[in-house]
């Protein structure tokens, strides 16, 4: 073949792929609308292991509560033992079938013993949910490093443990359900939440990549994912620290109840994204394709900040 040739080949086989790419993004958006219109159908829960992280207390807490009617097996994992097995107790009352664990997701040693005890115990988990985390809270500089790795290690690294322990089942079996419980600071930096906001967009940017690798293995694997984007809710965690400018429009969006609610929710309808409120979430997802100087605008305009808590030392 010629060199104007091969030149022709590549131009018209380019056309095509924008073309074809034209008209999914297209049929995509016709049918998330429908989709808004029609939601799909709830998937059952009931023949699921799930493991929950930081399930005892804020978020976790009330996903563990939110998933009791569903028939689930739970799993719950935490570093604070006492209200981890108050928890456990709670959902037992409630008929759930539940197993508590005291473990520090961040120790990757302490990760594979309670992975492998789960394993024994209850059955292969089926579903992920990595939900515990830490927000440091001050300006970057009054961060001490300790503080920095710790950070990472709990909300970053100790996701990758946990899949890592899971996954390959999940590979045999050819399904699974892998949930991160993000947060807008993973969209959107703003001030005094640097370090929190780099975490989160890591998280961020394990789920999609993830998510990519897995879907060109050879196998038909039916491992779904689903990142959720909560902004501020009122728990131990953010109380009386994380503004925003709007939580008068939609008061219950502050409670974890809330969250847990459209996180279940989300799960069951296999979403890839679960932005809580849906508004001001997506709003920060459209902004990203804006001009910066207009970014900072909206931001602002967003009013979320983080109020310093007490300042580490270097
Ligand atoms: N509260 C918010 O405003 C908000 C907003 C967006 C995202 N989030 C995210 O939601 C998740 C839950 O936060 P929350 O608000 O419920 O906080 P929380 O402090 O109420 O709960 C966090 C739980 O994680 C556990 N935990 C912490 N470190 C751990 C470790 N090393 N090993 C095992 N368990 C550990 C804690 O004991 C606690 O039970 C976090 O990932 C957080 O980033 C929270």
């Amino acid at each position: 073949m010629t060199e104007v040739k091969r030149g022709l080949m590549f131009w018209l086989v380019a056309a095509k792929d924008v073309l074809v790419l034209y008209f999914y993004t297209v049929f995509i958006f016709f049918e998330s609308f429908i989709q808004l219109i029609f939601p799909p159908k709830l998937k059952s829960l009931k023949n699921e292991t799930i493991l929950i992280t930081g399930s005892a207390s804020g978020i976790g807490r009330m996903i563990c509560l939110e998933l009791v009617s569903t028939g689930a097996k739970l799993v719950c994992w935490d570093i604070n033992k006492w209200d981890n097995d108050g928890l456990v107790k709670e959902l037992r009352n409630l008929g759930a079938t539940a197993f508590g664990y005291e473990v520090d997701v961040s120790d990757r040693q302490k990760v594979r013993t309670a992975a492998d005890q789960v394993k024994t115990d209850v059955s292969d988990v089926t579903m992920i949910i990595n939900n515990a985390g830490i927000m440091p809270c001050h300006s970057f500089l009054s961060h001490n490093p300790k503080e920095i790795s710790r950070a990472f290690e709990v909300n970053v690294l100790s996701q990758l443990w946990i899949v890592r322990e899971f996954l390959p089942r999940m590979i045999e079996r050819k399904c699974g359900h892998i949930v991160a419980i993000c947060s807008l600071s993973g969209l959107i930096g703003s001030r005094n939440l640097s370090v929190y906001s780099s975490t989160k967009f890591a998280v961020n940017g394990f789920m999609e990549a993830l998510q990519d690798e897995l879907a060109h293995r050879p196998e038909d694997l039916n491992i779904k994912f689903t990142t959720v984007y909560p902004t501020s809710c009122d728990t131990s965690f953010s109380k009386n620290i994380v503004h925003t400018r709007f939580p008068w429009l939609m008061p219950e969006f502050t409670t974890p109840q809330y969250v847990a609610k459209r996180t279940v929710e989300g799960i069951r309808r296999n979403r890839e994204s679960v932005c809580i409120p849906p508004s001001i979430v997506l709003f920060a997802f459209c902004l990203k394709s804006l001009p910066s100087k207009v970014f900072y605008a909206a931001r602002e305009l967003l009013g979320i900040y983080c109020e310093p808590k007490a300042t580490a030392t270097r």
